[in-house]
């Protein structure tokens, strides 16, 4: 596994973020780095998110900054110069994907049926985003899907939260999860939040 996959793994979660404010999203960020949680996901929804990722990485160069909603090749090579070390997409996109991997660039590609993973192993592709990871079958449809693929490191995202974090980072081939619940408007409920997603995974 590469460096910054590894590091995914250490933190066991990505904090997910859709900017709306780029001063409140750099707040947020210093929450994460003085929390010991130094790792981001900047969703690329907003018009402002590709700024936001720019500002972030300048400012904060200790939080592993990824970014998602990678729908294009365009938005992945905007995001890899602004400083995105590894890209999210909802689902697979053949093109992004191979893009990327000519580039060396790590991209995390949404996967949830078995034709899609094999799509992904195909492109020597073994971690996937599994997303949306709660409506999409959740704990009991990564544990089928393990079986089969049990050379596939999953990164759930989607409808994840404190009440159940713990079942999904319990499963050995989760790698991480994702999950906006982390990162909340009011940054002491942020604080409070980051602290018990830690007294989760140290319980892990
Ligand atoms: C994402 O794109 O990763 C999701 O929107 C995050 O899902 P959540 O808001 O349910 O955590």
């Amino acid at each position: 596994m590469c460096e910054i996959i590894n590091k995914i793994n250490e933190y066991k979660v990505i904090p997910v973020v859709t900017v709306k404010d780029i001063d409140k999203t750099l707040q947020q960020a210093k929450i994460l780095s003085e929390n010991g949680l130094p790792i981001m996901e900047i969703t690329m929804r907003t018009d402002i998110s590709m700024n936001a990722l720019k500002e972030i990485s300048k400012k904060y160069p200790d939080i592993l900054i990824g970014a998602g909603t990678i729908l294009t090749i365009e938005q992945a090579k905007q995001a890899i110069k602004y400083g995105a070390k590894f890209l999210v997409s909802p689902g697979f996109n053949k093109k992004l994907v191979k893009y990327c991997i000519k580039h060396n660039i790590i991209i995390i590609p949404g996967c949830v049926t078995p034709t899609e993973i094999e799509m992904a192993l195909n492109c020597n592709i073994s971690v996937i985003k599994f997303f949306p990871a709660e409506l999409s079958g959740g704990v009991n449809m990564i544990k089928a899907l393990s079986a089969p693929y049990n050379n596939i490191s999953f990164i759930p995202t989607g409808g994840i939260n404190l009440s159940n974090l713990k079942d999904y980072l319990s499963i050995k081939k989760v790698l991480a999860c994702g999950g906006s619940f982390m990162i909340d408007d009011d940054l002491e409920k942020s604080k409070k939040i980051i602290n018990d997603t830690q007294k989760i995974i140290s319980e892990i």
